[in-house]
């Protein structure tokens, strides 16, 4: 199932294209917005696709590899583990690749077959006819030799031809039916490991082929067992194609029909006892926990949710979760410590490596609105930059929106991770970042340069996280300027 077809014409889809010339869907959108690349229903023609791109080399793909190297940030170096797909999966696509490829050289040979006939009629008839039929014979025999002969159109269209299986090889394409989301399986991941990365929320429970949770239906393609699995399939399922995504790698590309999470409410409460794996002090009084699951009990949640932890010394305290779904058993924290906070003083004077630290959750609402088309504003302020960092990691992998603009408001020396904030400007042509410091971290400057960058705020949604006051302000300011309310999404973190 490489792409879809239309009118014999074959299609791309817009992450089969972006990958293809290496850039990111979000600078393939803003193309065809500005009308300089055609889509056909979300589709685009691959000869329409290097008209736009014309100077690309296709074995050199800068931005996508930029954008590549920060996701793989985001998700804890976890991609660079796996690159090859195993040695079993290889094969079936150079058998696939294989076929194609005989299949193409007898079509060549049946159309040389052909042109070879057709040449010698042509003669034939100049022969045999009078001068009329000599007057068009002539010129057609010469057409023919001349576009026969004719050296190959363009070397970028080769090297096209030549990425584009390539591709095939490394990775499968999965697209999720009915619907247009999609993704790619690299390396030996799994279908849901893929989909997680591609910050596709499927419905999973256990990661590790116990609970069925997983089970999709595969409508086409092949996939192949990673790990031995207990779970047992009704004989029905079994017919029907049923397979555990958390289990299976794709071998080819597929089609798959798979329950996706619709919010919140679809994911069960879960408790955990994650391990620390590292305490980073940002400065005196910021800590970045980074935690552990256990590989076989990985907390799924929505990127923007928070858990309640509980540290040995009875302390507990909830936090958003400062990563990104993509990588649910690497979990970040971002802990202030702040006067009579228990949790906090804890992780700064006790807690080492290896301690155990439970979790309940995830809990709240703040997320991003999936199915919205429109560009993102983030305005943090202190440590509610923890759950915009989420969203904006998670909206990377999503790589849908065409722009990001972060607003990161604190007192003087609070942007405990200005850096990552500007690696991400630097890395991506459709990011943003604009840090605001402030003796009182006032609001009201945060929001005047909002409107002085953004006159025009109807085309964003915007997502806010920080104290109550600061959340009052951007309501009041926002609804004073006729903002839909439906476009501004909150959350408190004190
Ligand atoms: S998530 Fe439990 S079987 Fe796949």
């Amino acid at each position: 199932m490489p792409d879809q077809s239309n009118n014999g014409a074959q299609l791309l889809s817009l992450t089969r294209a972006a990958r293809l010339v290496g850039v990111t869907r979000g600078a393939l959108q803003k193309k065809i917005k500005k009308g300089e690349l055609e889509t056909f229903e979300g589709m685009v023609k691959p000869e329409d696709l290097l008209r736009a791109y014309p100077d690309t080399q296709l074995d050199n793909s800068g931005e996508l590899e930029r954008f590549t190297h920060i996701k793989d940030d985001a998700f804890a170096h976890r991609v660079r583990e796996v690159l090859l797909p195993g040695p079993e999966v290889l094969a079936e696509r150079l058998s696939g690749l294989s076929k194609e490829l005989a299949k193409t050289r007898m079509q060549v040979g049946r159309y040389k077959t052909i042109t070879d006939w057709l040449y010698d009629k042509f003669s034939e008839h100049e022969r045999s006819g009078g001068q009329d039929i000599r007057n068009i014979m002539g010129p057609l025999k010469l057409w023919l030799r001349h576009e026969l002969e004719k050296q190959s159109p363009n070397d970028y269209l080769q090297s096209y031809v030549v990425k584009e299986s390539f591709l095939r090889l490394m990775t499968a394409h999965v697209r999720l039916v009915p619907g247009q989301r999609e993704f790619f399986v690299e390396g030996s991941d799994t279908i849901l490991d893929a989909a997680l990365r591609a910050g596709i929320s499927l419905r999973y429970g256990c990661s590790n082929g116990n609970c069925g949770l997983c089970k999709a239906r595969v409508v086409s393609g092949k996939t192949l067992p990673m790990r031995h699995s207990d779970y047992a399939f009704s004989e029905a399922e079994k017919n029907q194609g049923y397979v555990l995504l958390c289990s299976h790698t794709a071998v080819n590309d597929l089609e798959i029909e798979a329950a996706e999470i619709g919010g919140a409410q679809d994911i069960p409460a879960q408790q955990i006892a994650t391990r620390v794996k590292k305490i980073e002090l940002l400065g005196d009084n910021m800590a970045l926990l980074h935690l552990q699951t256990p590989r076989t009990k990985r907390l799924q949640f929505l990127a923007g949710q928070a858990v309640t932890l509980e540290t040995a010394n009875g302390a507990e305290a909830d936090y958003p979760v400062a990563s990104c779904p993509c990588d649910d058993r690497n979990l970040q924290f971002h802990v202030q410590r702040l006067p009579g906070n228990r949790l906090a003083d804890y992780v700064f004077k006790k807690l080492k490596p290896g301690d155990i630290v439970s979790l309940v959750g995830p809990k709240g609402e703040f997320k991003l609105g999936e199915e919205s088309p429109r560009s993102l504003i983030f305005l943090a302020h202190g440590t509610g930059f923890a759950p915009i960092k989420s969203l904006i990691e998670h909206a990377m992998a999503r790589d849908v929106a065409e722009s990001l603009h972060l607003y990161w408001l604190s007192d003087d020396g609070g942007h405990y991770l200005n850096n990552l904030c500007r690696s991400w400007t630097d890395a991506l042509d459709n990011f943003q970042y604009t840090s605001l410091t402030a003796g009182a971290a006032k609001s009201d400057l945060a929001l005047k340069q909002l409107t002085k960058d953004h006159p025009d705020l109807s085309g964003f949604d915007i997502y806010a996280a920080g104290p109550e006051a600061f959340l009052t302000s951007v309501n009041k300011y926002l609804r004073d300027n006729k903002f839909p309310d439906n476009q501004l999404i909150t959350s408190r973190v004190d």
